[in-house]
């Protein structure tokens, strides 16, 4: 068994207690963007992407039950102290942290990164954003609600905001902050597809179509 594979077998155990919108299958899309990305980057080391994929949700404040998972992990596999660096690196860059987050400096952490926000977007974002909605109790929109931007990641972190408000907050942001060429190709097709969707619900709400 491969590094990659061994690793795989083990996010696979945590992921399967996480709701639709961050389990197992949202790993392998990003593994599958992700290839598709670094097929483009001629540079990209392909064991790091993969192992950052498999790893970059296992320790989310939002559904682990311990902060060292990812450690845990990483420590059971044969990699050197380089290689572990890298990875954690890789993970660290790739949230959005409410917009407060790190800089992406390596080719590995922009394809990560790219590729994790493409799943946030486009037919398959819609989804994610209402099942994440939907495992916390969110409304579908509030009109109330200001669409602002927080002070702090923690003060993005504590708002549990309607699931349109979350497409005004961070979801339609996401296209701009694409890092790489192909990445940013894929986001705007996604992203028109997005828009083209809240008109509609708009229009609905209205009894206009
Ligand atoms: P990051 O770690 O990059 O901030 P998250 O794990 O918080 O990303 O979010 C990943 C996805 O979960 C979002 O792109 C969206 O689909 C969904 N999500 C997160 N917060 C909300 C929310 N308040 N409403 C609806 N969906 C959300
Ligand atoms: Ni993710």
């Amino acid at each position: 068994m491969t590094t990659t594979e061994q690793c795989s077998k083990l996010v696979k155990e945590v992921y399967a207690s996480f709701d639709a919108s961050h389990d197992f299958e949202h790993i392998q899309r990003v593994l599958a963007t992700a290839h598709a990305i670094a097929a483009t980057e001629p540079t990209a080391n392909e064991k790091i992407i993969e192992l950052a994929v498999l790893l970059h949700d296992v320790s989310d404040a939002k559904y682990a039950t311990s902060k060292d998972i990812e450690a845990t992990i990483l420590a059971q596999l044969l990699l050197s102290d380089d290689e572990q660096q890298q990875v954690k690196e890789t993970i660290a860059a790739v949230s959005y942290r409410g917009g407060y987050e790190l800089e992406a400096t390596t080719i590995e952490m922009k394809i990560v990164r790219d590729a994790d926000r493409l799943d946030a977007l486009g037919a398959i974002g819609i989804a994610r954003a209402f099942i994440f909605g939907g495992a916390h109790g969110s409304l579908i929109y509030n009109d109330d609600e200001e669409m602002h931007t927080y002070e702090s990641e923690e003060a993005y972190r504590a708002k549990d905001s309607a699931v349109v408000t979350h497409f005004h907050e961070k979801l339609l942001k996401l296209k701009d902050l694409m890092t790489t060429a192909y990445g940013k190709k894929l986001a705007s097709q996604r992203h028109k597809f997005m828009v083209q969707f809240l008109q509609q619900l708009s229009a609905e709400r209205e009894g206009k179509i």
